[in-house]
């Protein structure tokens, strides 16, 4: 059987240095024999409109199609800010999000112990927390028409159109509904009933999906304002939580920074599946590009190794060796390795994006 594909797109900034560290992982799973995959590379944002005049190529794009998954490192950076909005880097990811479908976009916002201490609330409020935002990715406000800047009279207008269809609420919601029954059967849903009209129908399709398909998990609903106060409040109350794509947006932000830091969270988007059974998939870390220490051997690499994580979990169903990923991890931080972004007030002595993806193959290795 051929060994199955992935399609690298590294991106700007921080991206191939974070995903340097994932082709070492890579190559370690191939030398030990437990699965091989056939690399390829391509670009993605700035990278590509410098290559190609465009973020992201018909002929990538089509590859993207092809991939059995796909990880992506990061998009963007100052140097592309005055860009037609039509070519800006961060077009590039909303096209492959869309043409690839990629409706469940999955970010788990766990907290490592060794960084209880991190964050910026208390411990224990933070300690142990372990919860998934469940953020619906190709619709909503991000996609809505109409949208434009319009004159009208004598001023420009701003527009953009929040907008879902039933079915498009209704097969996330089974995704956040599926991924609870394997957790601890518990899905908050959020949105702004109480404002918006895209509100009151998404609460209705997640309530009549659940009441209809999913009765055995517990529901409830809550504005997202109230959630994100509530995120901060006592995180451990929520689960799984699903939710739209602007507000997952930026709800999923916050729980990051629950966990300590930006630079620890991965994130899977996922679609309907293909031929293969596998489903449209792409993995990128819920971080950005970072320009501030692009080339600086500062960034770190735990968000992009644990999408890859996610990918083996996820697109290639070995779960196990997604554990071993994790589990190494944890170890690392156990044992005071730390990134610069993982350095407290106090201080101490970071190590590389190289040396802590070495640290992680040396605990895998050793898990062996
Ligand atoms: C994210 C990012 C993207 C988004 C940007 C880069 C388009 O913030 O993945 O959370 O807004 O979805
Ligand atoms: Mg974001």
């Amino acid at each position: 059987m051929a060994n199955p594909s992935l399609l690298i797109l590294a991106g700007d900034g921080i991206g191939p240095e974070v995903m340097d560290e994932v082709k070492k992982i890579i190559t370690w799973f191939d030398a030990q024999g437990i699965v091989s995959f056939d690399v390829s590379e391509g670009l993605v944002g700035g990278c590509s409109y410098d290559a190609h005049g465009t973020p992201l190529t018909d002929e990538t794009m089509a590859r993207a199609l092809e991939a059995d998954a796909v990880l992506l490192g990061a998009v963007g950076g100052p140097k592309y800010d005055k860009l037609d909005f039509s070519v800006k880097p961060e077009r590039g990811l909303l096209r492959l999000r869309k043409e690839m479908d990629l409706f469940s976009n999955l970010r788990p916002a766990q907290c490592f112990d060794a960084l209880a201490d991190f964050s910026s609330l208390k411990r224990e409020v933070v300690a142990g927390l372990d919860i998934v935002i469940v953020r619906e990715l190709t619709s909503g406000v991000y996609f809505g028409e109409p949208r434009g800047i319009f004159v009208e009279g004598n001023e420009r207008v701003g527009i953009n159109t929040q907008r879902y269809t039933e079915s498009e609420i209704a097969r996330v919601a089974r995704s956040a509904f599926e991924l609870a029954r394997k957790r601890s059967n518990k899905v908050c849903s959020m949105e702004k009933a109480n404002v918006m009209e895209s509100g009151i129908l998404w609460r209705e399709v997640v309530q009549e999906i659940h009441d209809k398909e999913y009765p055995d998990v517990a529901l409830t609903h809550m504005y997202a304002d109230n959630g994100a106060m509530q995120l901060c409040r006592w995180p451990k109350q929520f689960d799984v939580i699903v939710t739209d794509n602007l507000f997952g947006d930026i709800l999923s932000d916050m729980a990051a920074m629950l966990t300590g830091s930006l630079g620890m969270l991965p994130s899977a988007s996922l679609g309907l599946p293909m031929e293969n059974g596998r489903p449209k998939a792409l993995y990128e870390p819920v971080h950005g590009s970072a320009p501030d220490i692009t080339g600086m051997g500062k960034a770190n690499p735990i968000a992009c190794i644990l999408s890859f994580a996610m990918a083996l979990r996820y697109s290639f169903s070995l779960g196990d060796e997604a554990s071993r990923v994790e589990k190494a991890v944890e170890k690392v931080l156990a044992d005071g390795v730390r990134t610069a972004d993982l350095m407290g007030p106090e201080g101490g002595s970071p190590v590389s994006t190289g040396q802590m993806g070495d640290a992680i193959i040396a605990a895998m290795q050793a898990s062996l």
